[in-house]
């Protein structure tokens, strides 16, 4: 049990209040950059090859040393250094933490319970790489011989959104000769029309199940084998040619009829949402080789180590925590916009929503009090410039206050052909001129100098003050995507701490699971479901009735 104060009584907390009160209470960007248009180079922090602007903050060098103090005071650091030790910082599950083991390099020494997780992870990496360089020379076919064309990944959640993130972002280094598939939902549309195309015995099914009991998953997994064995002559042995594991269940693997020969194994310290760096990510390695998916990793890798050792003043991953308890908590933001322009990042945002949603969205501390501040935002957006012809208007002139991240790019993907890549600057001028705008907006006198009349002042004038960071990069390669993911998760990391909260456990996943299994008899067989609500009986009565069968 923890004696350290409530964290909204922590002097700390109480100057962030009072600076909040006082000092800063309309600060106008406008304002802060007349009076210290240095901020535009000291408000810049540099980490691998992202270039990461807070300048458009509403914060001064004296919000940011307040901001430093809560960290210090609630101990970020501490639990920081504990996680890479590998200590059980998971309290709710007892468990360790230990996603940067996955790009660890081959030399390091990482113990959980005195063992050395390290060359574990190799021989991971390796197994995965040797089957990757198999399937992608030719070598591994199918059960009638024919060449692996098609690779389907099944899986839900962590199984499922880092591989389909990252297949999609890093699609222009991606063997395109290969057809990968993502399939998650138990709605029996997503493998109909994943498969509904491709040849079964030029198909590899990869079924992705931290636990191998996830009711979806398991489902479509079987839904696949029988597709599959249905059109292969029903020989099971088709099964180990057609179907691989990621799995830290051998047990369950096995059950299912998978040989754990072609099990590619996790440990219980890989959080779901962690674990697409681990053997999670295997049907990215197959799409874009063993090479660039140690690029990957040592992207990921960078960011660690300057998460771990960068001071506070010039942490990342810690600016960025900061920045949004400082939105979240004394201005009393409810979202968070994740922004890129990138159409390869267009699966980018939805994967946060896993990373930040299930990891803070949490409302008793680590000794299960309830707490009395904010925890984590709304995570939500799309890649520009789409959202700004549908929801930028509310961003723009709505009454919310929404930070964002405008994530970037100053070159397009070699492949592109030169007239489209051309159409990059166009792209990244809305980039910039965005958060031009949502900082400095429009004055009333300066839409009035462009003759417009005054009944329509109020409308044309934008307020602007509405903070972004901007994340800049050279390119999308699988380095600055692994560096883009783990700033994120230390980011995330950062705002756990403060607010006292587990990060890494998800109980809030659990009770629609449980209810799930007790209503499904009552829609397929009309069973009587005891202790079902009114509502909830007259909406499955209702169903029933309108169910064809
Ligand atoms: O949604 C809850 C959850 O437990 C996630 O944390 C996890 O990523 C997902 O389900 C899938 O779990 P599994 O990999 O065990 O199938």
């Amino acid at each position: 049990m923890s004696d350290s104060p409530k964290l909204t009584r922590r002097p700390e907390w109480v100057a962030l209040e009072d600076h909040r009160a006082d000092g800063l209470l309309h600060p106008r960007l406008r304002e802060l950059f007349a009076a210290d248009p240095a901020r535009a180079e000291r408000y810049v922090v540099r980490v691998g090859d992202l270039r990461i602007d807070y300048s458009k903050h509403l914060i001064t060098d004296e919000t940011l040393a307040l901001l430093q103090e809560l960290a210090t005071a609630t101990d970020v650091f501490g639990l920081r250094d504990a996680m890479f030790r590998g200590e059980r910082i998971n309290v709710t599950e007892d468990r360790a933490v230990l996603h940067t083991a996955l790009r660890a390099p081959r030399n390091a020494v990482i113990e959980v319970a005195g063992e050395n997780v390290v060359p574990g992870v190799h021989a991971v990496l390796d197994k995965m790489a040797d089957f990757a360089e198999r399937v992608r020379s030719g070598e591994w076919t199918g059960h009638t011989g024919k060449r692996i064309k098609n690779v389907v990944n099944i899986g839900i959640g962590g199984s499922d959104l880092g591989p389909a993130m990252a297949y999609e972002a890093l699609r222009a280094f991606t063997d395109r000769s290969l057809t990968v598939r993502f399939v998650s939902n138990v709605d029996g549309a997503d493998l109909h029309e994943a498969v509904r195309d491709l040849d079964p015995a030029e198909t590899l099914f990869i079924i992705a199940s931290k636990t191998f009991t996830t009711i979806e998953t398991i489902t479509n997994a079987t839904s696949a084998r029988t597709w599959l064995l249905g059109a292969l002559g029903g020989d099971e042995k088709a099964v180990a040619k057609h179907f691989v594991a990621l799995s830290t269940n051998a047990g369950k693997v096995s059950d299912f009829g998978i040989d754990t020969a072609n099990m590619f194994g996790f440990w219980d310290w890989v959080g779901g949402r962690y674990s697409f760096d681990s053997a999670i990510g295997l049907s990215l390695m197959i799409a874009i080789g063993p090479d660039r998916f140690r690029e990957l990793l040592d992207g990921f890798r960078l960011v660690d180590e300057h998460f771990r050792t960068a001071p506070a003043e010039a942490n990342a991953p810690l600016l960025l925590g900061l920045l949004g308890v400082w939105y979240g908590n004394f201005f009393d933001a409810q979202s968070h916009a994740v922004l890129p322009y990138s159409h390869y990042l267009s699966k980018f945002t939805a994967y946060l929503q896993q990373l930040d949603m299930e990891s803070n969205g949490k409302s008793v501390d680590r000794d299960g009090h309830p707490v009395e501040w904010q925890t984590g935002p709304v995570v939500w957006g799309t890649p520009g410039t789409n959202g700004q012809h549908a929801y930028y208007q509310l961003i723009h002139q709505g009454t919310k206050l929404i930070p964002a991240d405008f994530i970037g790019f100053a070159n397009p993907v070699d492949e592109l052909e030169p007239e489209l890549a051309a159409q990059h600057d166009l792209l990244m001028a809305n980039f910039f001129a965005q958060t031009q705008a949502l900082a400095f907006g429009k004055t009333p006198d300066e839409v009035r100098a462009e003759g417009v009349p005054e009944e329509l002042v109020p409308h044309k004038t934008f307020t602007g003050n509405h903070p972004t960071t901007t994340i800049l990069a050279s390119e999308l390669t699988p380095s600055v995507l692994g560096q883009l993911i783990a700033l994120y998760e230390h980011k995330v990391f950062v705002q756990g701490a403060i607010w006292n909260i587990d990060s890494f456990d998800q109980w809030g996943v659990e009770l629609g699971k449980v209810l799930a299994k007790r209503v499904e008899p009552a829609l397929t067989e009309g069973a009587d479901v005891p202790g079902l609500d009114p509502s909830t009986a007259a909406l499955v009565a209702a169903y029933r009735t309108l169910r064809k069968k």
